[in-house]
């Protein structure tokens, strides 16, 4: 038999602070800290203690070449090895069914950068609620909690010789540019017309032109930009209020301009989904749509292999989407929003995405606004 490490493994000196309630008595520093090495392999999804024997003899395994079991327990002890095999840090060559051994076949094959699976894998959250589900912070709030924030402008170079530039002048981008806001107020009652919905996906997330750019090298044109021409970002949808729409989950096809149906929700369940989605943020949830944006990983890193900014990419194509399906909204008389701050682990079950090769990145959503304005947004004056 034999073995290697996984494919990427990240070792943290982990600092764990507490209080030291004997100092505390005595009158001493009450804090208290305590160090252990923490191996966060993005293959496992989770982060696993090891002692520093253990991470001496994971440097000493090579994590492509495959190292004969024999020599590596002559070297490290078969008690050490098994351990490392056990944790599913060490992989062997077996073909009997092993999760760890899977997994990491997963991740090799996608060509991630360490680095960048590791930040990707380990920020996911799970029932999350921000803000302990109470209410969305005030800037009030906020500055008396942190003091006031950086300054909002900032002069650099020759500002004594700053040339004034011309005002902006009008323009037809203005229309929707100039009304764009986040929305935080939704009808909670409001449906948002099918048709509506069809052009938010197909001007945002629809392929506009496409072109056989090289054998077996279909590439589409969209209404935003992305890097490489690749577009890997997928949109998932997930519908509470379209009328000739049941509710529930979709994967809009961005060729076919079609939504496929991936699970039906009873309208209740809908909502509870949308709430962990958004990871409590109320003021999103009665939007009669959400749009998942997740990256398919590999069309990035098929050209952009193991690379220092693909991640980044994949971030601004989302970035990108984000704004084009804003203004589409704003086009149609309704605000909308984007929100990292989500549950990627709840949007991946719901969707049966696998988050080394489907990177839920942001949600988007939009409606009808309501009546009032309970939570704060910064609309510009009619
Ligand atoms: C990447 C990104 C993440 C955001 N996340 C949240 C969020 O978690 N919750 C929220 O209420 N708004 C979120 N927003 C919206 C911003 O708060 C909003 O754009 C900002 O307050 C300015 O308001 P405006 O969009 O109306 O101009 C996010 C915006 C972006 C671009």
């Amino acid at each position: 038999m034999k073995i290697r490490r996984c494919a990427v493994l990240f070792i943290e000196p982990r600092e764990d602070l507490g209080i030291d309630w004997a100092a505390l008595f005595s009158g001493a520093g009450a804090l208290s800290a305590s160090l252990r090495w923490v191996a966060l392999a993005p293959h496992l999804d989770r982060e696993t203690s090891i002692d520093g024997d253990q991470v001496a003899a994971l440097g000493a395994i090579a994590q492509t070449a495959w190292t004969e079991r024999a020599d590596a327990d002559l070297q490290l002890g078969a008690a050490m090895v098994d351990s490392l095999l056990a944790l599913g840090l060490l992989l062997d060559d077996g073909s009997d069914a092993n999760p760890a051994r899977e997994r990491d076949a997963v991740l090799r094959a996608q060509h991630w950068r360490p680095l960048s699976a590791a930040a990707h894998m380990f920020s996911r959250w799970d029932g999350m609620l921000v803000d302990k589900g109470m209410h969305f912070p005030s800037f009030e709030e906020l500055v008396q909690s942190y003091g006031a924030p950086p300054e909002p402008a900032i002069e650099r170079g020759d500002s004594a010789h700053a040339i004034p530039l011309p005002a902006a002048q009008p323009g037809p981008l203005d229309e929707q540019l100039l009304r764009r806001y986040t929305g935080r107020n939704y009808d909670p009652a409001a449906p948002l017309p099918p048709e509506v919905l069809a052009r938010l996906l197909q001007r945002t997330f629809g392929v506009q032109l496409e072109s056989m750019m090289a054998q077996e090298a279909l590439v589409f044109k969209k209404t935003s930009p992305s890097a490489g021409g690749l577009h890997p970002t997928e949109a998932y949808v997930l519908v509470r209020r379209v009328p000739g729409i049941a509710p529930g989950l979709y994967h809009y096809h961005a060729l076919r301009h079609a939504l496929e149906p991936m699970a039906s929700l009873e309208p209740d369940d809908a909502r509870e989904m949308a709430r962990q989605f958004v990871a409590d943020q109320h003021w999103f949830v009665d939007a009669p749509v959400m749009v998942v944006m997740a990256a398919r990983v590999a069309r990035n890193f098929w050209k952009y292999r193991n690379h220092a900014k693909a991640y980044r990419a994949l971030m601004l194509d989302a970035g990108h989407l984000s704004q084009t399906f804003y203004l589409l909204a704003t086009e149609a008389g309704m605000p909308a929003f984007v929100t990292a701050a989500v549950n990627e682990k709840a949007i991946e079950r719901a969707f049966g995405l696998d988050p080394l090769s489907d990177a839920v990145v942001a949600v988007c959503g939009c409606g009808v606004a309501a009546a009032g304005q309970t939570t704060l947004e910064l609309r510009y004056e009619e």
